[in-house]
């Protein structure tokens, strides 16, 4: 097991990284106080792995209580976190108990919401069962939920006070999300790290292969980088934890126009990231060998470079306009002043934006 550190003074919380992690009480018992425990995960995950962590706290003296939410983003809304609410009420859980996250970057945000809200909140802990919610959304402590006419436009940062990431879980994910998780691993290479991007190019097939080994260091590489950006940069005040959001901007539009669960967020992220690196290029920040690079990559981890044909670039641009980086009313994007090294900024000329939202399904064929 690999252990982890965010550090964030009293909020500081371990990553724990290894393989069946759900029945080590040392992970979870020295981080719960409370003995009222919440276990909220969703009606595909429970059946795989909710009686393995059951288990292992009433076994412990835990009182243990269960919330099933119905699975997809679709769902990723206020009318299910009052479920959440509810149950908590209905159980009687006072301010000490606890709440835990089992499940995929859903049921985290969401979960974590809940324990931010529920009497002025109260803690919780993250057990994240995909890769995407293992390298990205269960560290760092963004929670919330989409809004019908924004993704994640609701929300409160909440820091967990540990995270599990079980790499024996992710034998069941498929592979079309083993991808999407795939996408934010890529994501830290090209915004900060960049001997991490040769590491992915050259590792990329046993990856999708899921090796053990190469998977646990991935994992391992990802919660560095991301712990290290929120312990520098916890609420987004300033530029820094922003260029996280590499190809989101671009990625939430998507996402939102073709209906939440439709695409993938990490394969709208994978587009969304392949449309900064475009605009990057016209601005003369990235070589056309830089763009074939990445696109190379995230083809190789499967992951989809095109945005649908259904988007016009008047869509991406009005769905783009409600984007939390949005300042003073300007519209600002993480692009790439080189490979490994993203900037926010507001500084591009609309035109070459809107070539690379035009560009739409030819986007990046210069690059082959
Ligand atoms: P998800 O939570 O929808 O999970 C993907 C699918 O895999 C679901 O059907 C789920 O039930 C299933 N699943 C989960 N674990 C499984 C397992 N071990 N075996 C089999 N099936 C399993 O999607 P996701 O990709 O994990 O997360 C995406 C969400 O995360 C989005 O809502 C996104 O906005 C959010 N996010 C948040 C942050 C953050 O910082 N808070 C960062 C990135 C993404
Ligand atoms: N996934 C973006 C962030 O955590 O800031």
């Amino acid at each position: 097991m690999q252990t982890l550190t965010v550090s964030l003074n009293e909020r500081s919380y371990p990553i724990f990284i290894g393989e069946s992690l759900l029945t080590q009480i040392a992970c979870f018992a020295p981080y719960l106080k409370a003995k009222q425990i919440l276990i909220v995960s969703n009606v595909t995950v429970a059946p795989l792995y909710l009686a393995q962590v059951k288990t292992t706290l009433t076994a412990q003296g835990y009182l243990v209580e269960t919330h099933l939410l119905p699975d997809g983003e679709q769902y990723k809304d206020l009318a299910h976190v009052e479920g959440v609410f509810t149950a908590l009420l209905e159980h009687r859980f006072n301010r000490d108990c606890a709440l835990i996250a089992l499940g995929g970057g859903v049921v985290g945000d969401m979960t974590g919401f809940a324990a931010a809200c529920y009497q002025r909140g109260v803690s919780f802990l993250q057990i994240p069962t995909t890769l995407l919610a293992q390298v990205d959304s269960s560290v760092g402590g963004k929670t919330g939920v989409n809004h019908p006419l924004g993704k994640n436009m609701i929300g409160a940062f909440k820091q967990p006070v540990a995270v599990l990431a079980d790499t024996s879980v992710l034998d069941t994910l498929n592979d079309r999300e083993y991808a999407a998780g795939l996408a934010e691993v890529i994501k830290y290479g090209l915004i900060r790290d960049l001997p991490f991007l040769s590491w992915l190019e050259d590792n990329i097939q046993g990856l999708v292969a899921r090796d053990k080994v190469l998977l646990a260091e991935a994992i391992a590489r990802s919660c560095q980088n991301k712990a290290d950006v929120v312990a520098a940069d916890e609420l987004e005040a300033n530029d820094l934890r922003a260029l996280l959001n590499l190809g989101h901007t671009f990625g939430h539009a998507i996402e939102t126009a073709m209906g939440y669960g439709v695409w993938l967020h990490g394969e709208a992220v994978a587009t969304g990231m392949l449309m900064a690196a475009d605009l990057s290029w016209r601005l003369g920040w990235l070589a056309e060998a830089d763009v074939a690079r990445i696109k190379k990559l995230l083809l190789a981890a499967n992951l989809p470079v095109t945005p649908p044909d259904s988007m016009t670039p008047e869509q991406f641009m009005s769905l783009m306009a409600v984007d939390k980086k949005v300042l003073a009313g300007k519209l600002r994007l993480v692009l790439m002043k080189s490979l490994g090294h993203a900037v926010v900024t507001a500084d591009f000329p609309l035109a070459a934006l809107e070539q690379t939202l035009a560009a739409g399904t030819q986007l990046g064929r210069s690059y082959d």
